[in-house]
């Protein structure tokens, strides 16, 4: 399995995201102000890969603080917290993993541990969230390969795989799981403008894992589909709203848009920590911008005139009404979401109208 992020006890190392498919490059991060700047510059990206790389920073941070006494040790610890809120908007796994970390802080200064074992037990949780992410993957994969036909053309976008998680994928890890299910499997590749992680990243991952894989640049799913060549959509998410508006990268809403418009299921597929049920709908959920650059470049060679003002939206909000089912490690949901994502997330067991 691809080496997305690992723990290295004084080191965070990942793989940079930047850099693939032309060169496969790890990053050792060794303070949590290298693991912020690795998420804010993209070198790890994806919703669940930041939530992870975010729990590992903040582990690290606190591994290596100087602090003799609790209250300097956990002034540190909310300033660590603080440096990892700001990297990212709208992926709110980044949250929730903060959020554990801060729980695994308040329930071992309750327990009276000292700083030293504070760090060590942050520790133990940021591997935990690592370790989830994996189980959750696979457990997610399981369920949406039972949407998969015996053959099929899938489309996907923007890069949901082993390297936007701790491992195996989202989207991707439908698609992997139907793969080893003896489907027959071909995947559509969006290329993903700007950043180009369909390109660059999903057909990386898909290649190596030898699975059938077409890039398309964006502008050409409409086409595709009209032609009859996309049997399903699945993409992943970065924040679900609790009526099931799906934030995802920029472009998603357009291909969700053209999958209804030629009765193409499209599924979104992420695990439970991406569901945000305090934000009621997706006008509220944060929306990234960019630096144009991202726009402007590719690489080194600029495309754009200087003077030409540049948008930079990271990401766009699919409304739920697009939306054909949402495929997470606890089973699969349907409309009305409302009600079907609240009872997800408030049960330990299989949702209602999971395939089991
Ligand atoms: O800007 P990115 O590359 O972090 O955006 C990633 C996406 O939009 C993914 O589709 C999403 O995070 C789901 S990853 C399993």
């Amino acid at each position: 399995m691809l080496p997305t992020i690992e723990w290295q006890r004084d080191a965070v190392v990942m793989i940079n995201q930047r850099k693939l498919p032309s060169a496969e490059v790890y990053v050792t991060c060794r303070t949590a102000s290298e693991v912020a700047k690795a998420i804010k510059s993209m070198v790890i990206r994806g919703a669940p890969a930041i939530g992870v790389a975010a729990a590992m920073g903040i582990a690290l941070g606190m591994r290596r603080s100087r602090a003799t006494g609790t209250k300097q040790f956990a002034a540190e610890f909310q300033k660590t917290c603080d440096l990892m809120a700001a990297t990212r908007p709208t992926a709110v796994n980044l949250f929730w993993a903060i959020d554990r970390m801060k729980r695994a802080f308040a329930d071992a200064a309750q327990a009276g541990c000292s700083v030293t074992e504070i760090a060590q037990r942050l520790e133990t949780e940021a591997l935990r969230v690592h370790d989830e992410d994996v189980a959750g993957c696979r457990s997610m994969g399981a369920h949406g390969a039972t949407l998969v036909p015996e053959s099929a053309n899938i489309l996907t976008h923007c890069n949901a795989g082993a390297l936007a998680t701790a491992g195996y994928g989202t989207a991707l890890g439908v698609v992997r799981a139907a793969v080893e299910g003896g489907k027959k499997v071909a995947v559509l590749a969006d290329e993903t403008r700007p950043f180009l992680q369909g390109a660059r990243l999903t057909a990386w991952e898909l290649v190596r894992d030898g699975i059938d894989t077409t890039v398309i640049t964006d502008n050409m799913a409409a086409v595709m589909m009209r032609q009859g060549h996309v049997d399903l959509v699945v993409v992943g998410a970065d924040r679900i709203a609790a009526n099931g508006d799906v934030a995802n990268k920029i472009g998603t809403y357009g291909l969700a848009v053209l999958a209804k418009e030629h009765g193409i299921p499209f599924y979104v597929a992420a695990p439970i920590s991406t569901v945000d049920l305090a934000t009621p709908d997706g006008s509220r959920i944060p929306i990234e911008e960019r630096g144009a650059r991202e726009v402007t470049h590719v690489g080194p060679a600029r495309l754009t005139p200087d003077g030409a003002r540049v948008r930079n939206p990271a990401f766009d909000v699919t409304p739920a009404r697009y939306v054909t089912a949402i495929v997470t490690e606890r089973g699969i949901v349907r409309p009305p979401y409302e009600t079907s994502l609240a009872q997800l997330v408030g049960s330990r067991q299989p949702a209602v109208g999971s395939l089991t």
